[in-house]
């Protein structure tokens, strides 16, 4: 495996496998490397000839200061992962490649709408330094196809929105969330909890399995199952941020007809932020 921090050896990779007609996949992380990403590792491996993983700790997504001191920085530890998974480039930029004028002082590409709500409600500002670093990523990588963790929900259609205004011609794929065994979602964050709040993190999950039940069951009081799930995770001792039900395709408010829905909910746990969502296909009305 390579590792590449500049953009001119990254152009020169790049330009020998166009020259080969090889297919390129790139897996975009913020490194401190877990099983979900190595997921999208092997996801990609398997549909590209060859896989570039980036590694940049993007400052433009950070809402607080403090979260983007705190985020855990493990360059060696993940290089050698990636190296066992048969990766073929690395590329680790640092903050002047990707942001030469200053992070705060870049062009910038926002999502409106879309990335401004519930996550973008939370974290103003988040999705614009997502989609801005993505864009820069798919710039400098050139892809054919790059993958995407189904946790970050609100992320993933977020850069499909993004590719489809700006005509980028790399493929997106999504990849199922990878879970703990009793069902908490895999993130770099959930490294901050402490091992009694980690007990209690899956009541997230649980809490969206719920209502994904009862829409399943044919539920269709939205505000009712939320409130529920909201009285959930305070009893788990939560600290909710929202818990709510959507259309899958673009986040909105669904109406009587729609059948494809997702529950998406985000709570604190002590320093940790946790998110989580579960699809759901609501049964045709019978009336
Ligand atoms: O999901 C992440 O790790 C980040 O948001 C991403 C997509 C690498 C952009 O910085």
């Amino acid at each position: 495996m390579q590792q590449v921090h500049d953009v001119p050896a990254l152009r020169a990779v790049r330009n020998f496998w166009r020259f080969g007609r090889e297919s390129v996949a790139l897996v975009p992380t913020m490194g401190n490397l877990h099983e979900g990403h190595l997921t999208l590792v092997r996801e990609a491996r398997a549909r590209a000839d060859r896989v570039v993983v980036s590694i940049f700790v993007n400052p433009l997504q950070f809402d607080r200061e403090d979260d983007l001191r705190a985020y855990p920085r493990t360059l060696e530890q993940d290089a050698q992962r990636l190296q066992a998974e048969g990766v073929d480039v690395l590329f680790a930029p640092d903050e002047s490649v990707i942001y030469p004028h200053g992070a705060r002082n870049s062009t910038f590409v926002e999502v409106p709408e879309l990335g401004t709500s519930l996550e973008g409600a939370s974290r103003p500002g988040h999705f614009r330094g997502v989609a801005t670093v993505v864009a820069k990523l798919f710039n400098l990588v050139q892809p054919d196809l790059a993958f995407f963790g189904e946790k970050d929900f609100q992320q993933l259609l977020v850069v499909r929105r993004l590719v489809q205004d700006l005509d980028f011609p790399v493929e997106i794929v999504s990849v199922a969330t990878k879970r703990e065994a009793d069902g908490l979602a895999m993130s770099s964050r959930n490294g901050y909890l402490t091992p009694e709040e980690r007990l209690r993190a899956p009541a997230l999950y649980r809490a969206l399995l719920e209502v994904a039940g009862a829409l399943k069951a044919g539920a269709d009081d939205y505000a009712a199952l939320e409130a529920r799930a909201l009285r959930r995770l305070a009893q788990g001792g939560l600290r909710a941020d929202y818990v709510t039900v959507r259309r899958r395709g673009d986040l909105g408010v669904p109406g009587a007809d729609d059948r494809e829905l997702v529950v998406l909910g985000a709570a604190w746990l002590g320093k940790a932020r946790l998110i989580d969502n579960v699809p759901v296909d609501r049964p045709a009305s019978r009336g």
